[in-house]
C-alpha cells in the first residue's frame, strides 16, 4: 500500500520529497513547510513509511500547535509574530567585535525575522553599554553591519537613560568619545549648556601640560571664561580618548569651589556629581584579549581623587548591570512590540544574550529576581566576547552557548519544549475531566 500523501500545510516553502528509505527523525523535524514521504522504488524493501508518515504528521501538528500557541499576531507579510517571548541583545562581543560583525549574528537576525522551522517572527531589542554617538547614527551603522534595518525604537546605549538628567542639570561637562560627538548627543537629549574638555583646554591651555588641541579640536571647541561658569554635573558618555587630560579636568572640577574651574575648595564638599554611562572594567574589541573600558577609568579616577585629597570619591554609573537600564529596556520593548506588531501584553520571557558576566548576566539575573520585572528575564552567555569559556563565569547564566545564533536557537527550542509540555498537560487534564 502506497504511503498516504499528507496535505501539506499552506506556507511559502517549496514542496520537499523525502525518501522514506533513508529519512531520519531529524529530517522530519527540520522540514520547513510541505513535504511528502515517497516509498522506496523497491517494493520489497521494508518501508515503514506509514510509521514515518504518522510521526511526520505528529511533528507537523506539534509545530502548528506551537505556532498557534506562541503567535497570535501577524505582520504585514502574514508572518506570525510571537507574543510569548522576545530577545534582548548586547552588542560588543555578541553581534560585533572591533567594529566587524560576528558571522553568526547575520544568521541569528534572519532566524528572528521568520527564517525558522516555525515560520514565526520574534521581537527583539538591543541593549549596549557602548555609546559615543547618537542612537540614530548607531542604528544606521548597525543596520549596515547586520544587513537589516535596526530602528532607534529598539535600541538603548549606555547614555540613553542619562537623558533623564536633563530635568536636573543645566550646564554639564560631557567627557569621552570622538571629537564633538558626545556634545552632539547631549544637546540632542536637551541639555541646555554642554561643555567639553576641549572647551576648557581652549580657554586655558596650561590645564593639560602634555596635551594640546588638534586644529580641528581647537576650531570646534568653544572658549569661555570658566571661572564664571557653574558646571553642575560631569557626564562620562563614552570611553575617554585621553585618560590623563580628561581625569585632570574632572579632578580640577571636583576639587573646585562652587564648581568654578581655576578655584580650589577647602573642604571638597561641593563637588559636582559624576555620572558614568556604564561600569565595564573590560570589554571585547578587535584585540584577542579584553581591553580596558570605562569602568577602569572610574576606578582610576576614584584612586587619583583619594591620592590627591585623601578622601573617597562617590561616583554613579548607568548601563548594565544597573536595574534602571533593565527597567528602561522593559519600557522600550513594550513600546516597540506595540508599535511594530500591535502586541499590548508583556512577553512571558525575555532572553538576554550577552558576553560579559559582570554586566549582562548579573544585570539580567538581578532584574529577573527583582520586584520590578513583570516577566522572566533569562540570561544566556556567549563565548564570542569577554567570556571565552573554560572558566566559571563570575555570575552564573541560565545557559552558556558558543555564539548568538546558538543563543537564539536555544531560546526558541526552549519555548517549543515548554509549549509542548503545556499542551500535553492540558491534554492530560482534558482526558481526566
Ligand atoms: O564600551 C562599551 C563596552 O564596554 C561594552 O559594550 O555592547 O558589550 O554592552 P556592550
Ligand atoms: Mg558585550
Amino acid at each position: 500500500m502506497a504511503a498516504p500523501l499528507l496535505d501539506a500545510p499552506q506556507s511559502r516553502h517549496a514542496l520537499r520529497r523525502l525518501s522514506s528509505k533513508d529519512i531520519t527523525k531529524e529530517d522530519l523535524m527540520s522540514v520547513m513547510g510541505p513535504a511528502v514521504v515517497v516509498p522506496p522504488t523497491d517494493p520489497e524493501g521494508d518501508s515503514g513509511a506509514l510509521e514515518i508518515a504518522a510521526s511526520m504528521e505528529l511533528a507537523r501538528r506539534e509545530i502548528d500547535g506551537f505556532r498557534s500557541a506562541t503567535a497570535s499576531h501577524t505582520t504585514s507579510t502574514e508572518t506570525l509574530v510571537t507574543d510569548k517571548f522576545a530577545f534582548a541583545f548586547d552588542i560588543d562581543g555578541v553581534l560585533i567585535r572591533g567594529g566587524k560583525v560576528i558571522p553568526a549574528a547575520i544568521d541569528a537576525m534572519k532566524v528572528l525575522n521568520g527564517d525558522n522551522r516555525y515560520g514565526i517572527k520574534i521581537p527583539y531589542i538591543f541593549v549596549t553599554n557602548g555609546g559615543g554617538k547618537t542612537e540614530q547614527e548607531r542604528c544606521i551603522q548597525l543596520s549596515q553591519q547586520l544587513q537589516m534595518e535596526v530602528s532607534p525604537g529598539q535600541f538603548i546605549c549606555g547614555h540613553t537613560p542619562m537623558r533623564e538628567l536633563v530635568q536636573k542639570y543645566h550646564t554639564v561637562l560631557v567627557v569621552g568619545g570622538e571629537g564633538e560627538k558626545c556634545r552632539e548627543v547631549a544637546e540632542g537629549y536637551g541639555f541646555k549648556d554642554v561643555v567639553t574638555p576641549g572647551d576648557i583646554i581652549k580657554d586655558n591651555e596650561a590645564t593639560t601640560p602634555f596635551r594640546t588641541l588638534t586644529e580641528d579640536e581647537y576650531k570646534n571647541s568653544r572658549a569661555r571664561n570658566f571661572a564664571e561658569v557653574d558646571i553642575e554635573a560631569i557626564l562620562v558618555f563614552a570611553d575617554s580618548r585621553d585618560w590623563a587630560s580628561d581625569q585632570q579636568i574632572i579632578l580640577d572640577l571636583l576639587m573646585s569651589k562652587n564648581h568654578r574651574l581655576g578655584s580650589r575648595s577647602d573642604t571638597y564638599h561641593d563637588a559636582p556629581p559624576v555620572f558614568f554611562s556604564h561600569n565595564d572594567v573590560v570589554w571585547s574589541a578587535s584585540h584577542d584579549l579584553t581591553r580596558l573600558g570605562m569602568g577602569a577609568l572610574r576606578v582610576s579616577l576614584e584612586a587619583m581623587y583619594k591620592a590627591v585629597t585623601g578622601r573617597a570619591l562617590q561616583t554613579n554609573a548607568f548601563g548594565k548591570p544597573q536595574l534602571g537600564t533593565f527597567q528602561f529596556a522593559t519600557r522600550l520593548l513594550r513600546q516597540w512590540r506595540l508599535e511594530t506588531h500591535g502586541i499590548d501584553s508583556a512577553p512571558d520571557t525575555v532572553y538576554f544574550v550577552g558576553d560579559t558576566p559582570e554586566s549582562d548576566i548579573r544585570g539580567t539575573n538581578e532584574f529577573d529576581s527583582s520586584d520590578s520585572s513583570e516577566n522572566t528575564w533569562y540570561s544566556i552567555l556567549v563565548r564570542t566576547g569577554v567570556y571565552q569559556g573554560g572558566t566559571t563565569p563570575t555570575f552564573a547564566p541560565r545557559a552558556t552557548v558558543d555564539n548568538v545564533l546558538d543563543a537564539v536557537r536555544h531560546g526558541i527550542e526552549r519555548e517549543y519544549r515548554n509549549a509542548l509540555k503545556k499542551a500535553a498537560a492540558a491534554e492530560a487534564e482534558e482526558a481526566v475531566a
